[in-house]
């Protein structure tokens, strides 16, 4: 098993490029098989998840030609495709469920085993389920009950449906879906997340007529049919994210290319707080962690726009060497602290109570050997890393090629002192 061996490093110096998104590509690759025509995507970025969505494709009986370093995939549906995705496939990644409408769709039927992904918390699928049901499917209950989904659909028809979480999952399966129904469908309290948008505006380049994406209502006005298209995948704003963070900890200066400030206003206002320099400049956005004393200060994990889930480890990472205590709340995932057993080792000293943690800062980190519980946390306990006296050796690192491109190399160029080490 790889691991990675860090040692303290300075500040990290440099520019870094962002690569395009995972949770934009992942939704928009299960939404070429909702076309026989060829599609093609750009700026997908070189990851695990990536390489399983194209493994379930192909499975499905697409042609996919993947280009990963060139970073582009050609995905054509032409053939029958089949309407159950291969277990194996799907337990290794969650976004797998992400193909249920565009199976219903092709095949009348889809059948897929409840999938695995990241260790955090039950991560439930029925407000999937509830979109398809209003959307005219039926769901055989007994299988549900077994981890299996089997939907069936002749014909799904548009219908109003509200979500009562808004989870970026079932608003994607149900803008798919609803793409190609008979008639309207209205998704009330829908995700907002730009990946949303993102996917929104690959349907509709396909030929989908999909408005207010972006806000917490989209109105779906189904069509016939939808044709193969070229699209850009937008930046990740999750790598953005770490890569700031990575800047304010190590208290170094590092120009983000590519990254779309709009879609971080929540994290670059918690940095600001915590005395961050954040400057947009028109090579990119520059951070600089060294120009003032870093103060703590406390966060919420909500839906978007508000504070992302995905950035609460590696700032809590940013947090336990703040000046002063700071209290983190998790309320998007039930179980997403594993990370604060890890931060702990090192001498970080996190209480959590059920949803929240209490982070003292002021902590001087010492290197230990800590696992990537799972993606986030992976990347977050890197950047513990670079700071903590000694050495840190980082075990369970396939989890972090699951969401961070190039993640070493580009660490490497910003002055990381990081090697990827065999058992
Ligand atoms: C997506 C992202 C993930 C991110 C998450 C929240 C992808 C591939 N992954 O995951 O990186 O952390 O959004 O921003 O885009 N829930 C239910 N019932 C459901 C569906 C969800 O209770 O039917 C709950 C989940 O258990 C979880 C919360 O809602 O606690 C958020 O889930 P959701 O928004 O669906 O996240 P994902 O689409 O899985």
């Amino acid at each position: 098993m790889s691991k990675f061996l860090i040692k303290k490093s300075g500040p990290l110096k440099g520019e870094v490029k962002i690569s395009g998104s995972k949770n934009a590509v992942l939704p928009i690759m299960a939404a070429t098989l909702l076309t026989d025509e060829d599609c093609e995507i750009l700026d997908v970025p070189a990851l695990k998840d990536v390489d399983v969505m194209c493994e379930l494709l192909s499975c499905l009986g697409a042609d996919v030609d993947k280009e990963l370093e060139k970073n582009r995939i050609k995905v054509k549906a032409a053939k029958k495709i089949a309407s159950e995705a291969p277990f194996e496939l799907v337990k290794q990644m969650r976004a797998s469920i992400l193909v249920l409408g565009a199976l219903l769709l092709r095949t009348g039927h889809a059948i897929i085993h409840l999938p695995g992904g990241c260790a955090i918390g039950e991560r439930p699928i029925e407000l999937h389920l509830k979109g398809l049901k209003a959307l005219g499917a039926t769901i055989d209950e007994e299988q549900l009950l077994k981890g299996i989904v089997d939907a069936k659909a002749d014909r799904l028809k548009g219908a109003s449906i509200y979500l009562d979480f808004p989870s970026v999952g079932a608003t994607e399966v149900i803008v798919m879906a609803a793409s190609l129904a008979e008639g309207t469908t209205v998704l009330q309290n829908a995700a907002q997340e730009p990946e949303i948008v993102d996917l929104a505006n690959f349907l509709n380049k396909m030929g989908a007529r999909i408005k207010g994406a972006g806000t917490d209502t989209i109105k779906i006005e189904g069509v016939e049919k939808l044709h193969g298209v070229s699209h850009h995948v937008i930046p990740d704003r999750i790598e953005a994210g770490t890569f700031m963070v990575g800047a304010a900890i190590t208290r170094g200066r590092i120009l983000i290319k590519n990254m779309l400030p709009d879609h971080l206003k929540a994290v670059i206002a918690k940095l600001r707080e915590c005395g961050v320099h954040i400057e947009f400049t028109d090579n990119g956005v520059l951070v600089d962690g060294g120009k003032n004393p870093l103060v703590s200060t406390d966060v919420k994990t909500l839906p978007y726009p508000g504070f992302p889930t995905d950035m609460q480890s590696p700032f809590m990472a940013l947090l336990t060497v703040a000046k002063g205590p700071s209290v983190v709340i998790e309320t998007v995932f039930e179980n997403r602290f594993m990370h604060v057993g890890e931060f702990n080792r090192m001498g970080a000293g996190i209480r959590t109570e059920g949803k929240c943690a209490i982070i003292p800062g002021n902590k001087v980190l010492k290197g230990a050997s800590v696992a990537a519980t799972d993606l986030r946390a992976g990347a977050a306990v890197v950047l513990t890393g670079l700071i903590a006296e000694g050495t840190t050796i980082v075990s369970q690192i396939y989890h972090i090629d699951r969401g961070y491109e190039h993640f070493v190399d580009k660490l490497k160029e910003l002055g990381a002192d990081i090697e990827v080490v065999e058992d």
